[in-house]
């Protein structure tokens, strides 16, 4: 019998009396979701997609790629909405991460449950990943591939352990068997909730249109896996202990950056002037200058970028083109090529997009001048 394939499942068959008779091998495909609306994210998601925000000066939708090509698999259909092009123009075909991703078009962000339908011809008879693509799970999902290598079971649900469980999808187990899936419980059966990553067999697409859409007008994937329990199959679930963040709020997307940066490893590959300092883990990249400022880490300055007689302080990590001049920042995301010019107070747990220009003016009379996209967030001193 040949090796399997990376990205295959082997599959034993046992006799009555326990043995196994026979090994076969099957494909396992990806699944990332990279649809939705992202509304809790406006405006950053009036221009872009959100899964395209970088964090540590990554975009989120390359982490879920990293995740999927790690835990060997090769085939990826990206479900795509409205943001398609701007997905497409940064993924390509995938080859940048040695996999092959096909798009699939959802007409409208109707649920994780409909988008799973979206893709019934890409998935065929193939058990797959699903992945959420705004998501960062910082263990990977190495163990939990392997976990439903190894199994026979229908579905395998990520779980973790968290505070406020009555915030999240939660999980009644009994063993490793799921039981029952609530959705934010006033009254948690436990302490588990959903992460963005799961496992299944083709029956979840019956599973999926066998369902009703819920009362925000989606098929959601905990109603189809509920139904997968009702009618019998055999869900089970794996328990991560690494953090994972939904990144859907700005506040989850900031601690998401600070969770990155954590591990960073220090690096200059730009320019830094003798009148400033770096203090701890920072990373200059190419072609990004630093003139008269100090830097504390961790933080990031992306290629290209110009920090002049500034500060840059913890968990702030400032992507390519941009300009910081006279100004104080920390713990927040610049996106390119942004301007911060002469702010007199620091600027702090902010998510600031790309071409945004914010600036001191001294010209009189002396006003506050905004021109500001709908829903956006000035926080005044
Ligand atoms: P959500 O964060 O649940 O939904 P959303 O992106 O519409 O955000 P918001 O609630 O702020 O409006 O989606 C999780 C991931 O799944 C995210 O990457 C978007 C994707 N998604 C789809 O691809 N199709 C869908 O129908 C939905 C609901 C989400």
């Amino acid at each position: 019998m040949p090796p399997p394939r990376a990205g295959a499942v082997t599959v034993a068959f046992r006799s009555r009396d326990g043995h196994v008779i026979k090994c076969l091998s099957m494909e396992l495909k990806g699944l990332i979701l990279s649809g939705g609306e992202g509304t809790r994210l406006r405006p950053i998601t009036h221009t872009r997609a959100k899964q395209l925000v970088p964090v540590a000066n990554k975009p989120i939708l390359f982490y879920g790629l990293e995740a999927l090509r790690e835990a060997g698999i090769e085939e990826i259909g990206i479900i795509v909405g409205d943001t398609e092009e701007e997905i497409r123009e940064a993924v390509g075909d995938g080859s940048q991460w040695g996999v092959k991703v096909t798009y699939i078009r959802q007409e409208a962000p109707l649920g994780l449950a409909h988008a799973v339908l979206t893709a019934a011809d890409f998935l065929g008879e193939t058990p797959f990943v699903m992945y959420l693509g705004d998501n960062l799970i910082k263990e990977g999902i190495v163990g939990f591939v392997d976990e439903f290598r190894g199994k026979q079971v229908d579905a395998l649900i990520l779980l973790a352990h968290v505070a406020e469980p009555q915030r999240f999808g939660v999980a009644r187990l009994d063993g490793d068997k799921v039981v029952g899936l609530v959705e934010k419980p006033k009254d948690p059966p436990s302490d588990l909730a959903l992460v963005g990553a799961y496992m299944f067999r083709p029956v979840i697409l019956e599973a999926s249109r066998a369902i009703k859409p819920s009362w925000r007008n989606e098929l959601e994937i905990t109603d189809a896996i509920q139904h997968l329990i009702d009618e019998g199959y055999h869900v089970e679930a794996h328990v991560i202990r690494g953090w994972w963040k939904d990144t859907g709020h700005l506040e989850d997307l900031l601690e998401a950056n600070c969770m990155v940066l954590e591990d960073l490893e220090p690096l200059c590959a730009g320019t830094v002037d003798e009148e400033s300092r770096i203090l701890g883990r920072v990373v200059v990249e190419e072609g990004a200058e630093v003139i008269r400022s100090t830097l504390r880490g961790p933080s990031m300055v992306g290629k290209g970028s110009r920090i002049v007689d500034s500060y840059v302080g913890p968990f702030t990590s400032i992507y390519y083109g941009v300009t910081v001049e006279g100004s104080e920042l920390e713990h927040s995301i610049v996106m390119e090529n942004s301007t911060i010019r002469n702010i007199p107070g620091r600027i702090e747990d902010s998510l600031i997009g790309k071409n945004v220009e914010i600036a001191r003016s001294f010209d009189r009379p002396k006003t506050f001048r905004f021109m500001l996209g709908d829903n956006s967030r000035v926080g005044l001193i």
